[in-house]
């Protein structure tokens, strides 16, 4: 998590200009390595799915410097918003931006967060940051309340070699990006277990989708191993009582 934070504190001033091809060398960087893939176009396709007067509690993690979202947040008047990001330079420009949201430095894999407090979970481009990804998706999913949606993107692997090449010698020495990386497949049937699928879109390297969290699944119950152990300890439980009882009333 440290090699994290230090990644982040590093590009935190040239972060938004190479999303955004804000240089010249981030247009090349995008073009070569990302197939010229528009991060712009696919935040606002997610964004758009979240209407203006959107008035439930909506969390955003990780947050970042909040480029992509803070002239959304700004017209959602009736939201409440719940931003989290784990490096303190990159919140401390979301924050610059957003001064009225509430900004909290955490970890996506621990979030102090109820079950099922939020309606809406937006996730860009952080998944395949995340160094625990089997959390990320638990904890997500958690806090997410039943009927609830995520909106997601993030780099898949198997689409480009270049892009892959970067990510694995490149961005993931470099602690931007951290392996295992889900590929297109593994990404879907993962999604399958725990929400019903609405749009799917893989644009070059990257996946974009709004999912909604299943209402009656059972698996609510496997995202949390604790909670499975009590559910078997109490029918266990039943089950011992009624042989007992058989038992008494055939003597
Ligand atoms: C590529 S940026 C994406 C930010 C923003 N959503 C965007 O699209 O511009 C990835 C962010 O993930 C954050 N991050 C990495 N690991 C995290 C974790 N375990 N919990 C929360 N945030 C994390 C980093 O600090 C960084 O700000």
């Amino acid at each position: 998590m440290d090699k994290i934070q230090k990644s982040y504190k590093q590009t935190k001033n040239i972060y938004d200009k190479t999303l955004t091809r804000g240089s010249i060398w981030s247009k090349l960087y995008i073009r070569i390595f990302w197939g010229g893939v528009d991060d712009i176009k696919i935040a606002e396709t997610l964004l758009s799915y979240i209407p203006d007067d959107f008035s439930g509690k909506l969390l955003d993690v990780p947050v970042g410097t909040a480029v992509f979202t803070h002239k959304k947040y700004k017209r959602m008047k009736n939201a409440h918003i719940t931003c989290l990001d784990y490096s303190t330079d990159m919140l401390e420009q979301a924050k610059n931006r957003l001064p009225d949201i509430k900004m909290l430095q955490g970890d996506v894999g621990n979030m102090k967060f109820d079950d099922e407090s939020f309606d809406i979970v937006l996730s860009m481009n952080g998944f395949h940051v995340f160094p625990d990804k089997e959390k990320a998706f638990s904890e997500t999913y958690r806090v997410l309340k039943k009927g609830g949606v995520l909106l997601s993107c993030f780099y898949i692997k198997g689409k480009s070699k270049i892009t892959d090449w970067l990510a694995n010698n490149i961005l993931a020495k470099r602690g931007w990006f951290t392996p295992p990386f889900d590929t297109e497949e593994s990404l879907k049937a993962r999604l399958e277990k725990l929400y019903d699928i609405k749009t799917f879109v893989v644009d070059r390297s990257i996946v974009y989708f709004y999912a909604v969290k299943k209402i009656r699944t059972g698996l609510r119950d496997c995202a949390d191993p604790k909670k499975l152990d009590q559910k078997s300890n109490f029918w266990r439980s039943v089950f011992l009582w009624q042989n007992t009882l058989l038992s008494l009333r055939k003597k």
